[in-house]
């Protein structure tokens, strides 16, 4: 028996209050507070209800889960090696991004390899999706589709499944469970639903796959419970004015986080980019001050960002900081240190900062990049065309070390660099025909670019 119980649940971060606030005491949101109705077991636990478990050896080789590759690598690469049998992915994005199209592209692939795939959309009705898969030329395959919300329904088809599948839910908000009085896509639904269809997965020992609406500062809408429910959580992200769109892994259980996958949004669907360095470069301008490359990595995988500044004087008291792709808090910690340490005066100018190709960076090594940049549009010199930069940048304006050196440095050298700019401790094997600039200050660099490197 069960009874039912007002309470209000922050939409945010999933926190019960039994009152009603302006500000969820937990996550400082405000206005996140929504009224739901609980279910609570009345009575205490009946003292038999549980069951003998069974331990088991990990040695045991049943325990083992055998992977399943895409055909696409560019999602095996981000999954660590392919999607493992029994797991749980959510995978998040801004409305319109293309989260159905790679889903769609992906059980087409599966499909074709004769795994079973059924696709759940409660968003779309079923000739929508058959548009879209005319125009991704999957139209013929055997996936299974259904467009419905009820999540109840969905479980027990799922559930009667004997062999293992690939399920793809699009996506979790619109789902709902008719026993639970609350609107779809609230906290309590977004979870027990969830949680119905992980059970019910997981009895075949299914791929299922979760797409979830991403809120306005960028998480995956609903509580972050969410995120601990499964196994992996994936962002789709891209700019809708760039035809580029990247995959990032940001929790793993079954592989390294902070991979990528990039793909090109094509009319015939989106097509992986195998090196996305070229990319990314292919529209840079020679001569011009205030663009800096920076020697990145995302994941295991190296990759070229161009990285562009432009300072000029603030007609404005507080001046200008516009940045797209990088972190505001440390665009202000380098133009301090820039200011206290080398002389260079930015209080009053306006700085705007891109990282070009719409993609988003968020590695500290990318501060001596960042750092060239604005240095190079304040003195107005360009940075020779051949130069990439990487290293991080401390508070007394020392370049601090980064890792992976090795393989950033591969990455340009195969790219047509040969002049690299790095911090003085960083230890690397010199390869042929190519130029070091150890740098050990900031100010080092402001000497290295007015005398035109
Ligand atoms: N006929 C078309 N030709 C070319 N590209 C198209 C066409 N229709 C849609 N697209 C592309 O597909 C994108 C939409 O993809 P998709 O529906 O997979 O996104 P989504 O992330 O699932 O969106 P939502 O949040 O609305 O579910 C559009 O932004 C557009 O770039
Ligand atoms: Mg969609
Ligand atoms: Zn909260």
């Amino acid at each position: 028996m069960s009874k039912l119980n007002k309470q209000y649940i922050c939409q945010i971060c999933g926190t019960l209050h039994s009152k009603w606030s302006g500000k969820c005491e937990n996550c400082n949101e405000w206005n996140s507070l929504l009224e739901e109705n609980v279910s609570k077991p009345s009575g205490p636990l009946s003292k038999s209800s549980g069951h003998k478990i069974k331990f088991e050896y990990l040695k045991n080789d049943t325990l083992e889960y055998p992977r399943l590759k895409t055909n696409f690598n560019e999602i095996d690469r981000v999954m660590g090696g392919g999607f493992v049998s029994g797991s749980v992915t959510l995978i998040g994005g801004d409305p319109g991004i293309g989260k159905s199209t790679l889903l769609l592209q992906l059980v087409g692939n599966l499909s074709k390899m004769n795994e079973q795939c059924i696709y759940v959309s409660g968003e779309e009705s079923l000739s929508q999706i058959k548009m879209r898969a005319d125009r991704l030329g999957i139209k013929d395959s055997n996936i299974q589709f259904a467009s419905v919300t009820n999540a109840s329904d969905i479980a027990t088809t799922i559930g009667s499944i004997k062999t293992r599948s690939v399920l793809i839910i699009d996506s979790i908000q619109t789902m709902y469970l008719p026993q639970i009085d609350s609107s779809p896509g609230t906290v309590t639904q977004v979870r027990a639903c969830a949680h119905e269809l992980i059970i019910a997965a997981k009895k075949s020992n299914s791929i299922l796959v979760l797409i979830g609406h991403v809120t306005k500062d960028g998480s995956i809408a609903g509580p972050r419970v969410l995120e601990h429910m499964v196994d992996t959580v994936l962002y789709f992200e891209g700019d809708n004015n760039f035809q580029y769109r990247v995959l990032r892994s940001m929790k793993n259980r079954f592989g390294p986080t902070n991979e990528i996958g990039v793909f090109e949004m094509l009319n015939v669907g989106l097509k992986e980019i195998m090196n996305p360095s070229k990319l990314f470069l292919s529209d840079r301008q020679k001569n011009v001050s205030g663009s800096a490359i920076f020697a990145g990595l995302e994941g295991t995988r190296p990759i070229l960002i161009e990285v562009q500044a432009l300072v000029m004087p603030s007609s404005l008291a507080s001046p200008r900081r516009t940045i797209v792709g990088w972190d505001t808090a440390r665009l202000s910690m380098i133009s301090a240190v820039l200011e206290s340490r080398c002389k260079i005066h930015l209080s009053n100018m306006d700085i705007f900062l891109n990282i070009a190709g719409g993609i988003k960076i968020f590695e500290p090594a990318a501060d001596l990049a960042v750092a060239a940049a604005i240095i190079s549009s304040v003195k107005d010199v360009p940075i020779s065309f051949s130069t990439v930069f990487f290293g991080e940048v401390g508070l007394s304006g020392e370049i601090r070390k980064v890792n992976q050196a090795e393989l950033r440095i591969k990455e340009a050298t195969k790219l047509g660099f040969d002049n690299i700019i790095l911090p003085s401790k960083q230890k690397v094997i010199i390869e042929k025909n190519m130029n070091y600039n150890n740098l050990t200050l900031l100010s080092d660099l402001v000497d290295l670019i007015t005398k035109n490197i």
